[in-house]
């Protein structure tokens, strides 16, 4: 059984009323998502409860949340195509800024099915990638990939386990991401980069994505009423990770990270302060 939740936040007083149902339905893909690109690449099951993307030599495939979200605790469940190197599969959030001018994005791009990469986007400047190894086959299971944000943290979780932390250091003059952002699922060629040629006697390659309920507060209320205290994932637990969280954490960064921009010298001359304080 899982909660599904609905907000309704009164712009005006900023109160929010959350009402909860515990085991209601799961919100169908076309409630809160549609398709992008790729039509005939996309697949539906059990109703748009999971929906499956695939890629062959004449096209990828995508899909796009139809609202824009400042704030919130969104997660997706994703299964990946086995053998899958030099393609991308991903679930990333993009704000509508001119792309590499002043738009933002939180991404999870998982390059073949060996490799999770994250990235940070603020006002157009990326460069922050990070790469992990897993601790499972991907390939094997649906596993669920979550990014909290709030006006404090942005945490990125797999399987409830965070992978990374970025903190709102902007009282120091640091960047942090203020944009509204849509969330983006796509499966591209990404030959030479993602981890090698693709293979196509493999091919097609399949991902599946569960879970469209979206757990975020709309840019509609503004990035003052996205930011209330009263939110679930704007709530004081959730400015910091917990100990047990901050323990998972330095074990997933000592044994599974490995590659940091923090410590790319070609890439980044001078260690980014961000480093310090993440
Ligand atoms: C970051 O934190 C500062 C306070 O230190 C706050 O004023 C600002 O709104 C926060 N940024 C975002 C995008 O929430
Ligand atoms: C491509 O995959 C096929 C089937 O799995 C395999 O037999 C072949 O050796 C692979 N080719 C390369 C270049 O790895």
């Amino acid at each position: 059984m899982e909660f599904y939740c609905s907000i309704y936040l009164s712009a005006v007083l900023f109160v929010a009323l959350l009402t909860c149902s515990r085991g209601a339905q799961q919100p169908s893909f076309d409630q809160n998502y549609q398709i992008i690109w790729g039509y005939d690449h996309v697949a539906r099951f059990d109703g748009g409860s999971r929906i499956q993307l695939s890629i062959d030599r004449s096209s990828g495939s995508g899909f796009r949340s139809k609202l824009e979200y400042f704030t919130g605790f969104f997660g997706m469940r994703l299964k990946l195509p086995p053998k899958s190197a030099g393609v991308a599969t991903t679930y990333y959030f993009i704000s509508n800024a001119p792309r590499g001018v002043l738009h933002e994005e939180l991404d999870f791009e998982f390059l073949g099915d060996k490799i999770l990469q994250t990235n940070i986007f603020i006002n157009g400047v990326g460069k922050r990638e990070q790469r992990i190894r897993f601790w499972f086959d991907p390939t094997a299971d649906f596993h669920t990939y979550k990014i909290l944000r709030n006006p404090h943290i942005i945490v990125y979780f797999v399987d409830d386990i965070p992978i990374r932390v970025f903190k709102n250091s902007t009282k120091y003059g640091l960047p942090y991401p203020s944009q509204p952002m849509h969330i983006e699922a796509t499966m591209w060629n990404a030959e030479g980069w993602a981890g090698g040629p693709v293979n196509w006697s493999n091919g097609p390659f399949k991902a599946q994505y569960e879970g469209f309920g979206i757990h975020g507060c709309g840019s509609g209320y503004g990035p003052l009423g996205c930011a209330a205290p009263v939110l679930p994932w704007n709530r004081k637990g959730l400015h910091q990770l917990s100990e047990e969280q901050q323990r998972a954490y330095q074990q997933v960064k000592k044994k599974y990270v490995f590659y940091d921009y923090c410590y790319d010298k070609k890439r980044r001359p001078e260690f980014p302060i961000e480093c310090k304080l993440n």
